[in-house]
This record gives structure tokens, C-alpha cells and sequence, in this order.
């Protein structure tokens, strides 16, 4: 990039990209309240070709069917997996489901499209990446955080050395969560890391580009609360060298909307970004990110503040299929591949083996 680009700073690449051909088939499987809110609605807006959708509960096949008015409800999964124009099946259905479904999915040779978490334990999620590695199929994850404009602007800046040697990534979250509004999630006695950090270690570790070498995490409930699961987290990160993390979230702020925070802080050898995940504040409406930055390497020194465009829900799930339909055309592996994936959960169950054993759990120790 030129110095004089660099001097207005605000030339920051981080808009989702999509493939130059958007017909190539997309097929559904589920057909619940993610989808309803995020996936068919990016979709939508990224002008994505969405054949029809499947659902082991017809009625709510029919009911998204009709809304975003698609072509077919399926009555069957090997209805759909035998749809000629079908070329990518993305699954939205709880994890336990999800290795089953992806090994019918890339047996007969579709490209996928999993959910976080990509397994409820190593093992499965190993299952997921086999499936995906025996059959030659491009399986993605869609851990879109990490095409959420705050994240994926740092992860320019940072990818631009504009940071020198990162020391530093920090994600500080205190806001109120009514994990009620998804009953089975009460019920499970692993919820935060699992079902929201799970985006934070991915967003840090894409950010930063390598996978930390061990985690040391602690993890507690709220008094009284109804989840069985823990609904406060600290997590420290040591990368190799001097770089370090830190994840701290809290979800029982019980205090008016104005105290919550959802904050990001990248620091380095040459710069610093700060930044909000908008998603979180103004709930349930959420706001746009915001970012600021200084680079030691952009003369003068002082703090930029692009403005972004786009939200977390829905605009980062053009992220994911983007890149996983970038990636068919490109013939190469997606960035948020199934096996760069393996790294993201080693990081959830390193936390949470490091809850249980009270110790630090080095990464490796999932193989
Ligand atoms: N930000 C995110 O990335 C994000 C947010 C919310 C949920 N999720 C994930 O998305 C998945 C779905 O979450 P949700 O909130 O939509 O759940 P949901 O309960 O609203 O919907 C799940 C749907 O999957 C269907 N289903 C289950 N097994 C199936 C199968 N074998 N074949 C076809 N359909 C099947 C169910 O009938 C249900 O309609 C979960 O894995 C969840 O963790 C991700």
C-alpha cells in the first residue's frame, strides 16, 4: 500500500467477500432461529442462490420457506443431497446432530458448511474433519465472528504489520444474557466457553494468526442463576514468544443497558487497536462496531477512527459462505476450514479442562 493511502489510515479491507458466480446451489438443513435471523438473511443480501431447505420438523421448513421464498422444502435429507443444482449443504442443526448429518452430507460429495461448535466433544469434532478429509469435499465452519467488522479490520491491521510484534489481545465483555430464551442451553452444564467464547477464541486467534500454546482458565456461575452451566469465564492465553490473551466475560450484568461493554484491544511493538462489538450493545437491536487505531508505522501518529459498515447478525455470515464458496471457485482449502477449526475447539476444551483441573492445559494435549 502506498504512503499516501497509509497516511489517510481509513483504507481498512473488511467487507465479507463473495465468489464472481453467486448461482452455485446452496441446501439447508435446519431450519431454526439462527437461520431465521442470520443465515437466510445474508443470503438474502449477498444475493446468494438458496435452492431450498430441510428440516426434521416440516412445519418449520415450510414456514422459512415461505418467508424467503425458496423453491423447495425437502422431505428428507437424501431428498435434498440428491438435488442436482445443490453443490454446498450448510448445516445449522444443534452439535450433537451435526457429525451424522456431515458424513451423509460429504459422502455424497457436497461441500459443507458446519455450525459452532463443530463437535460437543474433541472426538466428534474429529469425526467432522475426517468425514470431511476422506471424501475430498470443502467443509467451513461458520464461526463468522471473525468476519465481523471489528474483528476482521483488525485482523487487516494486523495482517499489514501494522501492530510490529502483537503482545496483546484482549476481548472484555460484561453484559446481561437471558440464556432462557434457549431452553436446552440451560440444561447444559457447558455453556459459556462452548456456546459464546467459542467466538472470541476464534476471533483472537484469526486476528493474531496462530493458535496459543496453552490456556489457563477459570470459569463460575452468577447465584442463582437457572443455567446449570457457568455463565462467567476468565481465560488466559500464552501465544509462543510474548504474545498473550485474555477473554473475560461476564453475563449477568444486572445494571441499566449503559453499563454493559462488549470491548476488543489488540496491542504492539508499533500499535494499538481499541475497538466495541456493536452486536452486544442496544440489545436486541445492536449498533454498528466502532474501531479506533494508531500505528507507529503511519506517520503522523495519531488515532484513526474508520467508520464500519455492517453488524456481527446477520453481515459476518456472509463471511463464512463467502469464503467457503470463494474457496470452491479458487479450488483451495477456505480459511475457516473444518481442519483450521480443530484449533479453535482444542481452545474451548483446553479451557475447559483447565476449569476441571485447575492447572494450564497446553493445546497439544488434544490430538
Ligand atoms: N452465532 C452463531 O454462530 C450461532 C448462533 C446461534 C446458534 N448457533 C448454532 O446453530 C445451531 C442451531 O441453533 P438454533 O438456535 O437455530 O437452534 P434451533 O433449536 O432454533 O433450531 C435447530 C433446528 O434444527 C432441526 N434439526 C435438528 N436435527 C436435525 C437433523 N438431523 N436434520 C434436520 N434438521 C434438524 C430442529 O428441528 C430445529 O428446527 C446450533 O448448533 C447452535 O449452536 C450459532
Amino acid at each position: 500500500m502506498k504512503v499516501s493511502e497509509l497516511t489517510q489510515g481509513l483504507n481498512i479491507e473488511y467487507l465479507p467477500k463473495l465468489p464472481k458466480n453467486k448461482s452455485i446451489g446452496i441446501g439447508i438443513v435446519g431450519a431454526g432461529a439462527i437461520v431465521e435471523a442470520c443465515h437466510l438473511p445474508a443470503y438474502k443480501k449477498a444475493g446468494l442462490n438458496v435452492v431450498g431447505i430441510y428440516d426434521t420438523q416440516p412445519d418449520k421448513a415450510a414456514s422459512l420457506s415461505k418467508q424467503f421464498e425458496l423453491e423447495r422444502v425437502f422431505k428428507s435429507l437424501d431428498e435434498l443431497l440428491n438435488h442436482p443444482e445443490i453443490k454446498v449443504v450448510d448445516i445449522a442443526i444443534p452439535a450433537k446432530y451435526q457429525p451424522d448429518v456431515v458424513e451423509r452430507v460429504a459422502a455424497a460429495g457436497k461441500h459443507l458448511l458446519c455450525q459452532k461448535p463443530l463437535g460437543e466433544s474433541f472426538e466428534e469434532a474429529k469425526r467432522v474433519s475426517n468425514a470431511v478429509a476422506l471424501s475430498g469435499v470443502k467443509g467451513a465452519v461458520n464461526q463468522q465472528m471473525r468476519w465481523s467488522p471489528g474483528i476482521r479490520a483488525s485482523h487487516f491491521i494486523a495482517k499489514n504489520g501494522w501492530l510490529g510484534e502483537i503482545t496483546q489481545a484482549s476481548i472484555q465483555v460484561n453484559v446481561l444474557t437471558e440464556w432462557e430464551q434457549w431452553p436446552w442451553i440451560t440444561k447444559i452444564n457447558r455453556l459459556e466457553v462452548m456456546y459464546h467464547s467459542i467466538h472470541y477464541l476464534d476471533s483472537i486467534r484469526s486476528v493474531l494468526g496462530v493458535a496459543p500454546e496453552y490456556i489457563y482458565a477459570d470459569g463460575a456461575k452468577f447465584p442463582g442463576q437457572t443455567s446449570i452451566g457457568e455463565s462467567r469465564t476468565m481465560i488466559h492465553m500464552k501465544f509462543p514468544g510474548e504474545t498473550r490473551g485474555l477473554i473475560h466475560d461476564n453475563h449477568n450484568n444486572f445494571a441499566e443497558q449503559d453499563d454493559w461493554y462488549a470491548t476488543f484491544r489488540f496491542e504492539g511493538t508499533e500499535g494499538i487497536i481499541k475497538g466495541t462489538n456493536g452486536a452486544l450493545y442496544n440489545y436486541p437491536y445492536g449498533r454498528e462496531d466502532t474501531i479506533q487505531y494508531l500505528s507507529k508505522k503511519i506517520d503522523p501518529v495519531r488515532w484513526f477512527s474508520p467508520r464500519l459498515e455492517g453488524k456481527w447478525f446477520p453481515d459476518a455470515f456472509m463471511g463464512t459462505m463467502g469464503e467457503l464458496l470463494l474457496a470452491i471457485e479458487e479450488d483451495r482449502e477456505p480459511e475457516n476450514s473444518v481442519q483450521d477449526n480443530l484449533d479453535t475447539i482444542r481452545m474451548v476444551f483446553a479451557s475447559y479442562l483447565s476449569m476441571e483441573e485447575n492447572r494450564p492445559v497446553r493445546l497439544d494435549e488434544f490430538k
